[in-house]
């Protein structure tokens, strides 16, 4: 206990992030991992007819030919199912081994009950903590270090995570800026207590928010300070908001910043690092993440062009596809980083 506080003033005092390994009973691993895309496909020559935009300067500005949107009859919680069961499967679980379900996602269901106790019912779990976090595009991120540290402290053994969305729900498609950037997904990964002596494991996790720059993307209708009214209807704040061009440099700032701490934290160099996989929202910040680190592009994986950007689904389901196509194998070090909304950032440094 006097540990435990002595770190976490030490972490307040040097206003580093104080990270789970400090006081860790166990380690976690990533026993599963599961992703589901709807089959609808929403391609730059569809929005061509929609907005007055073009193939040409969506592909070079963002490195995205189409995206998928959900049927009308989804919601986020069906994708989310589809990608849970999938990441059991892998992990050789059924939905009764687990303890605890993570939901990160800003598209839910509705506001309450929220998206992890509808997925509880879905998949047919037990009586389990089920909670949502709201962390934008590193909702993923926020969501896996939580349930490492849940793991780590020993109170829970097997957390399901989901990061899934159905964005296109709130798109101003008259809105170039930003509709052509967002899609629908959901990814999963089922973490768990690993064995002794097991090399698998989540080294660290390094998570940040700057709220002094939260108006750069925003959401506005449904909560206390924008109720649903034809007032606000009207002005527009049932659609996403984003400064893009202003976001586009802290991204590139933000994720460089948290693989630098992960990278240092662990005492390794780019070169350590078999994987990386960054949040997918623009190619050009993607690859300006990898040069800053010296990484080849041959190392991270990019599946933007198919996908677009799926806010806290895009790790997870980028993760799940390079796991099922044989790119990422068991034992390889990954190194996964996101930004989004909020400002939120962070990295999760990782051996598969
Ligand atoms: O997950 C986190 C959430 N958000 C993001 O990751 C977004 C990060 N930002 C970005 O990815 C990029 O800033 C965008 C893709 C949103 C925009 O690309 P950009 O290269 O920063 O473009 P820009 O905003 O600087 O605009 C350049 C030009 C402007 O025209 P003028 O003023 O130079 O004549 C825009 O009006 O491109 C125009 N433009 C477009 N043209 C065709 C902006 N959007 C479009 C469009 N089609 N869709």
């Amino acid at each position: 206990m006097f540990a435990r506080l002595v770190a976490i003033m030490t972490a307040a005092k040097s206003s580093r992030p104080l990270n789970s390994q400090m006081t860790a009973r166990y380690n976690c691993r990533v026993a599963g991992t599961g992703s589901y895309l709807p089959e609808r496909e929403l391609t730059n020559f569809d929005l061509e007819k929609m907005v007055e935009t073009s193939d040409q300067w969506i592909t070079e500005r963002t490195g995205i030919r189409s995206r998928r949107v959900a049927a009308d009859n989804q919601v986020t919680t069906d994708l989310a199912l589809n990608a849970a069961k999938n990441a059991l499967e892998m992990a050789q679980m059924t939905a009764r081994d687990l303890d605890a379900i993570i939901f990160a996602t800003v598209s839910p269901d509705q506001l309450m009950p929220n998206s992890a106790c509808v997925l509880q019912k879905k998949l047919g779990a037990r009586d389990i903590m089920s909670l949502d976090i709201s962390a934008a595009c590193s909702g993923f991120i926020y969501g896996l270090s939580i349930a490492n540290d849940m793991i780590a402290a020993g109170s829970y053994k097997n957390v399901l995570v989901i990061g899934a969305e159905i964005l296109t729900r709130y798109m101003n498609y008259k809105d170039r800026d930003t509709c052509i950037l967002f899609g629908d997904a959901g990814g999963a990964v089922v973490a768990t207590r690993a064995d002794d002596g097991e090399s698998s494991r989540i080294y660290s996790h390094h998570l940040h928010a700057d709220g002094t720059i939260s108006d750069l993307f925003v959401f506005k209708m449904g909560g206390s300070a924008y109720p649903f009214s034809h007032e606000n209807l009207d002005k527009g704040y049932h659609y996403m908001n984003m400064k893009g061009r202003e976001i586009f440099k802290h991204a590139i700032r933000t994720m460089s910043q948290s693989c630098a701490e992960a990278l240092e934290h662990n005492k390794m160099s780019g070169a350590d690092v078999d994987w990386i996989i960054p949040h997918q929202a623009n190619i050009r910040i993607i690859d300006g993440v990898a040069k800053h680190f010296g990484i080849p592009t041959s190392k991270v994986i990019i599946e933007i062009e198919r996908m677009g950007n799926t806010s806290a689904a895009t790790i997870p389901v980028s993760l799940d596809r390079a796991v099922r196509d044989g790119r990422i194998h068991r034992g390889q070090n990954i190194l996964l980083t996101a930004f989004g909304a909020g400002i939120t950032s962070g990295s999760l440094l990782m051996r598969f």
